[in-house]
């Protein structure tokens, strides 16, 4: 039992227990993986261009279909949402709730199929797609404790005798909630679970990449309650979640992914009419960390390693620009480099894999023109190899003559590096602070006024000293950051599912 009161690594397996990820993928592999996905709402049309859904790491795998939504649909879809609003909003927040913590447990009854799913679509290894599930069960057990602890109540506020004031919540109507490809599960989960419980209606746009696993989601959603027309399913391109954010009817939007997104659905929204819809963005992130000469050499390079390339680099809490105090860097970069090249890249399924597939061709290629433009420029330090089969891209180290070679977020296994001199860290400090970004900050340093006064002086969400800087945990770490990386509230955390909901004050003349 942990702090909120649900079971902690809820999926049932820790890290690094192998045996039973071997028992695990056998498991999958009876489980069927072969899916044709279909939009999941009340009246949905089946006129959408359909694709054939392939493996990153094998593309001769085919996995199943999905069949877009037509930006046509989008009028009715929201209309019928609009309906769904009605009912689901008047729902006890207790009910609400319950039916989160059912989800949840469909999830861990569905173990193999969604790690499957996870593994074959995504192409997430074992302890990446275990950490998924896990984070995805946590976040829906999390927000129902939220739930009842924040809406649960009509707060009495204190007042003149003869009147009486209750101050309460409610849902905000149909939020549209758009997720990316990096965590298919868990983050498409978390935005859903945070709207349901808070009182709305969803409209769910998952990321192209990736429609298999939340249409599996969505129905095990269903199952567990959530009304059809309170939930609706909308895979599809960039121009489905263009449409769903510009429709004058919508009450607010979740959005995770790149910040251009950010910006294009900050501007719909401001351009529509109807209600004023806030928009809550979680968004990329240009993340350091400082080393400096007391850190530990060993902690230091696993830390490096893990935050650099575990998820091959796709994670938006990833370390993209290692500054290495100058005195230290020679030694601390051989054991880098080291531990990059043991890092075994190839088959997500199999449980001896550290790193899996990038996501598609087009990530593959922006990675591979990063690299050519550093080689002509920078000094790429290491390049590991890839397997040729599907979409991989091995672990690069790119040692850069100054932080102003890098001034946007390279969403993969590439890590940056810069030297610096021992009197040069206030200069290190700014150069971090000018990028704009302030998602997540690593510092190692044995020296504890070091570490606080990095992490005072600089604007970020989310700071780990003298570890790595991945891997948030529900209602232990809230996740989320500042500036060119997102809006808050943190997800996980809990503040996060006010911005979904409204105050209303009751004042009654007694
Ligand atoms: P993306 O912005 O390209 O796409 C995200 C989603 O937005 C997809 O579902 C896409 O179809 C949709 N979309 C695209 N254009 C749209 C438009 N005009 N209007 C509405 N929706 C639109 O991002 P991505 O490549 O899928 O994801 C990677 C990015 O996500 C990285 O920048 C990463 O850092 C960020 N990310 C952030 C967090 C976080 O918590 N801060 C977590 C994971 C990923
Ligand atoms: N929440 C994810 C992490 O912390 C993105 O790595």
């Amino acid at each position: 039992r942990d702090i909120y009161g649900a079971r902690r690594n809820s999926a049932g397996l820790e890290f690094g227990d192998r045996r039973q990820l071997s028992a695990l993928v056998e498991g999958m592999g009876k489980a069927p993986v072969s899916v044709d996905a279909v939009p999941l709402h009340p009246g949905a049309t089946t006129r959408g261009n359909e694709r054939k859904a392939v493996s990153p790491a094998d593309h001769d795998r085919v996995l199943g279909s999905v069949r877009f939504s037509d930006v046509d649909d989008v009028d009715a879809v929201v209309r019928s949402a609009q309906d769904g609003f009605t009912r689901w909003s008047r729902r006890p927040v207790e009910e609400r709730a319950a039916v989160l913590e059912r989800i949840g447990d469909l999830f861990e009854e569905n173990r193999d199929r969604l790690m499957a799913l996870l593994s074959h679509e995504a192409g997430k290894t074992l302890d990446d797609g275990l950490a998924e599930l896990r984070e995805a069960t946590d976040f829906c057990r999390y927000y129902a404790h939220q739930a009842r602890a924040t809406f649960g109540e009509v707060r009495r506020m204190p007042g003149p005798t003869g009147e009486d004031n209750r101050y309460g919540w409610r849902g905000r109507g149909v939020f549209v909630c758009i997720s990316p490809w990096n965590f298919p599960m868990a983050i498409f989960t978390g935005q859903i679970a945070a709207a349901l419980v808070s009182g709305n209606a969803v409209i769910a746009k998952p990321a192209e990449q990736t429609p298999l696993i939340a249409y599996e989601i969505v129905r095990l959603m269903h199952r567990a309650g959530v009304p059809e027309d309170a939930l609706a399913y909308m895979p599809g391109e960039g121009d489905v979640g263009a449409a769903l954010t510009a429709h004058p009817a919508i009450a607010g939007v979740a959005f995770t992914g790149s910040i251009e997104t950010a910006h294009a659905i900050n501007r719909a929204l401001a351009a529509k009419d109807g209600p004023i819809a806030p928009l809550i963005a979680e968004t990329g992130g240009l993340n350091a960390m400082v080393v400096d000469a007391t850190a530990l050499p060993e902690q230091v390079a696993d830390d490096v390693v893990m935050s650099a390339f575990r998820s091959v680099g796709q994670r938006c809490s990833a370390l993209r620009l290692l500054f290495l105090q100058e005195d230290v860097a020679d030694r601390m970069l051989a054991m880098i480099e080291g531990a990059a090249r043991a890092l075994k890249n190839g088959d997500p399924a199999d449980p001896a894999t550290d790193i899996g597939p990038v996501i598609d061709a087009g990530q593959q290629a922006m990675l591979g023109e990063h690299i050519a433009a550093m080689r002509r420029r920078q000094h790429v330090r290491y390049a590991g190899e890839a397997p040729k089969t599907g979409t991989f891209f091995a672990p690069h180290i790119v040692e850069l003559d100054s932080a102003a070679a890098l001034d946007k977020e390279v969403f993969g296994p590439i890590l940056h590096v810069v030297r610096w001199k021992a009197n040069d860290l206030p200069a290190v400090l700014d150069a971090i602070d000018a990028k704009g970004y302030g998602l997540t900050l690593g510092i190692h340093s044995r020296i504890e006024a070091t570490a606080k006064a990095i992490a005072e002086r600089l604007d970020v969400g989310n700071v780990y000293v003298n570890r790595n800087m991945i891997g948030a945990v529900v209602g232990t770490q809230p996740f989320g950051g500042t500036g060119l990386s997102g809006t808050g509230f943190k997800a996980g955390g809990p503040h996060y599912l006010t911005r979904f909901a409204q105050e209303q004050v009751v004042s009654i003349n007694t």
